[in-house]
């Protein structure tokens, strides 16, 4: 079997990693490997983000099955381009993907179809933004509607603050085309939870639920990232929160795709806060979590290929069921000297035996690229290090001590992930 997986960064390793799993023999290839996926995968000299160059490549090359990673090329239409040329792929059409690409477009299906959510208001109008925000109050949030890399959300405490950020995004174009739009909306109270469902346009299956860590620093301070970690399971996605989320969220989600014509096969990803009323979304995503992913996949022990290929042939995932173990998974983001901002690149990485030796830590690639047989950084987040253990306190502590002992100039990373959790854990002890 010929596996193409398109991304370059720690999700797109984990994912290759399992698929090496479940098909040892598979030829597997990835778009512009970092260093770590270099090893698992053929290069293809393609970048993500060239739909057409990848599609005539895919077909020539007559690749079973491919797996999109990030939302970009999938919002761009390589689901639509691929499936057309008769290349298998898993991931949504263009269409579906405006669940992610466009949060107005999310905002008001979840209207339409009663999906619990955040009051809101889209505008393009800087003036009118600016009354209604005056009229509503603060602490409120404002969003470029469109793709912002994970930064796009401003949570403002004041209302100065809400009229400085939508300043910025509808005069300023800080955030280009994607901030063309905003849509405002009702501060939530809560926490958070990241909910994953494999799903054929009709059944959802789900994964574990991860929690994220969005912010620099610890105890989830200063400015937003693409995540800084992350661990799973998560003790507050008991099965009642789990089956109001499938019910009330996710089934009706994919149902109301359904009727506009677009069903959604891939992975639909919910952000959900967990409100005093029960869970609401905050965002979907269409596509796989970084770095939620590297703390899910690991504990993954049935075959996550074989939904891939059921869900891109076109057929039902009914009676499927996926399998993990009892354990749990905390990973850790070593991100770059001045990330959320801009970083330095080609510092030389070292990576000492004992972690990568370690059974129990894995270590997944992200900003990295070979240079010479140097590893060296080439992006923000640079490599994810998960740790597995029996107990939550175990796995944290691999991930951390892993994290710690690999170096690089300028080396950022949070060692509190998964402190909600920890201090979860005590409260229960006392
Ligand atoms: P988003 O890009 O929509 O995922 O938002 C990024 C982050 O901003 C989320 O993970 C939340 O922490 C926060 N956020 C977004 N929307 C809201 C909301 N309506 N209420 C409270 N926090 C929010
Ligand atoms: N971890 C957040 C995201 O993948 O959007």
């Amino acid at each position: 079997m010929r596996i193409l997986v398109v991304g370059t960064g720690g999700r797109e390793h984990a994912l290759l990693w399992k698929l090496r799993r479940d098909a040892p023999s598979a030829e597997l290839f990835a778009t512009q490997p970092n260093a770590g996926m270099a090893s698992l995968a053929r290069p293809v000299p393609i970048a993500p983000g060239d739909v057409e160059a990848l599609t005539g490549w895919a077909a020539s090359q007559r690749i079973d099955l491919a797996v999109v990673g990030p939302e970009a090329p999938l919002a761009a239409g390589i689901a639509d381009r691929f499936r057309k040329k008769g290349v298998p792929v898993f991931g949504p059409s263009a269409e579906a993907a405006r669940i992610e690409a466009s949060k107005a477009f999310a905002k008001d299906l979840m209207t339409e179809a009663g999906i619990p959510t955040a009051g809101h208001r889209t505008f393009t109008d800087a003036e009118q933004a600016v009354a209604f925000i005056r009229e509503s109050g603060a602490p409120i949030v404002v969003k470029a509607s469109g793709l912002a890399a994970g930064k796009g959300a401003v949570v403002c405490a004041t209302v100065e603050e809400a009229e400085a950020a939508v300043s910025s995004m509808l005069h300023d174009r800080a955030f280009g085309e994607a901030g063309r739009e905003v849509v405002i909306e009702e501060f939530m109270e809560g926490e958070e939870l990241s909910v994953f469902a494999v799903t054929d346009g009709e059944e959802a299956l789900l994964l574990l639920s991860a929690q994220d860590h969005k912010r620099i620093g610890e105890g989830d301070t200063g400015l937003n990232t693409g995540g800084m970690g992350a661990y799973a399971p998560v003790s507050l996605a008991t099965p009642a929160i789990l089956l109001e989320a499938r019910e009330k969220i996710l089934v009706p989600t994919l149902r109301a795709l359904a009727a506009k014509g677009c069903p959604f096969k891939g992975l639909l990803y919910a952000g959900l806060m967990l409100t005093k009323d029960g869970p609401k979304v905050v965002e979907f995503n269409c596509r796989f979590g970084d770095p939620e992913t590297q703390a899910i996949l690991p504990l993954l022990d049935s075959s996550l290929l074989e939904l891939f290929a059921e869900v891109a042939e076109g057929g039902s995932l009914k009676g499927r069921e996926p399998r993990f173990r009892a354990e749990t998974a905390v990973t850790t983001v070593l991100a770059s000297e001045g990330y959320p901002g801009d970083y330095p690149k080609g510092r030389t990485i070292d990576i000492p035996a004992a972690v990568s030796d370690d059974p129990d830590v894995m270590v997944f690639h992200a900003g990295t690229q070979l240079a010479g047989d140097r590893v060296v950084t080439s992006g923000g987040r640079v490599m994810t290090v998960t740790g597995i253990g029996a107990t939550l306190a175990e796995a944290a502590s691999r991930s951390r001590e892993a994290a710690a002992s690999i170096r690089f100039d300028g080396k950022q990373f949070r060692r509190d992930i998964s402190w909600r959790e920890m201090a979860r854990d005590e409260r229960m002890k006392v």
